[in-house]
């Protein structure tokens, strides 16, 4: 029994889709956005690499070998590393034929890219995936969000979408968080300590990100309970089953990841 149900969020945890609607297409390309907006996601998110001259983009792993064809267009060039690649070279793959050949074409999206197709229709939730191999990487991301005006500013004119910057990095993502206060953090970690965290501990945090990881297996709402009492929201990790997401629902998380956003916006509909 999960105790009563509390709801953070009266219409129930937000919908985060995990590199996109990642179950249906190519994750983190044009199609996975595309389908996750279809199925009502409310942010997007995707993980964050930078090229040899400099540029975001929006690749979960640090090469290029899982998720496109690089090993074919450039035979010479192991370990593929995003880092040893030039923006201009990686526009030459298809990161969408690994998947389904259906999806041949789909490219490796700039962050920029990532914000223009998105055009302000959900929030989004870039992480800073290892920020320690890509130098300047964290100021890089602080200056392009200034740039486009991810501050409070416009926020507070309701004109730019909701942006969470995510990481397992902490001491990058307190860099981040530094350079750029208004822009709400969110601290991943693995095992997810933070929900049988101290008071201090918590109390620590509060004071610098706005939301903190959990698993809903190893939660109660109690729990949840007890660390959005701190003044943190509660991300839940990434599931796709109904009973997992209606469990995320019932124990009050704030926001939900799952690779299937039209899954999770069922389960909510008929909560
Ligand atoms: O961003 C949180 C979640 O995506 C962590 O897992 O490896 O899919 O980035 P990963
Ligand atoms: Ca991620």
């Amino acid at each position: 029994n999960q105790g009563a149900v509390h709801r953070a969020n009266p219409r129930g945890p937000v919908v985060w889709s995990h590199r996109g609607a990642s179950k249906n297409a190519p994750e983190e390309t044009t199609a996975a956005y595309e389908r996750a907006l279809a199925d009502g996601a409310d942010v997007l998110e995707g993980d964050l690499a930078q090229t040899k001259d400099g540029v975001l983009v929006v690749i979960h792993d640090n090469t290029l070998a899982r998720t496109t064809n690089v090993e074919e267009v450039f035979p010479d060039r192991a370990p593929w590393n995003v880092a040893d690649f030039t923006l201009a070279e990686i526009k030459q793959l298809d990161a969408g034929s690994w998947w389904d050949p259906a999806f041949a074409g789909q490219q490796i999206l700039t962050l920029h890219e990532w914000f223009e197709l998105n055009h302000g229709r959900a929030g989004l939730a870039p992480e800073l995936k290892s920020p320690t191999l890509y130098p300047g990487m964290v100021e890089n991301l602080a200056k392009e969000l200034r740039a486009w005006g991810y501050t409070h500013d416009l926020k507070a004119k309701n004109r730019a979408p909701q942006i969470w910057v995510q990481s397992f990095d902490e001491a990058g993502l307190r860099q981040f968080h530094a350079l750029l206060p208004e822009v709400p953090t969110l601290l991943l970690r693995s095992g997810y300590p933070f929900m049988t965290a101290s008071d201090e501990v918590l109390t620590e945090l509060a004071t610098w990100t706005t939301a903190v990881a959990g698993n809903p297996v190893q939660t109660t709402a109690s729990q949840v309970r007890r660390v959005q009492s701190f003044g943190l929201q509660v991300v839940s990790e990434v599931e796709d089953g109904p009973s997992l997401l209606s469990m995320i629902e019932h124990q009050g998380y704030d926001y939900m990841f799952t690779d299937v956003p039209n899954v999770a916006k069922a389960v909510l509909a008929d909560k």
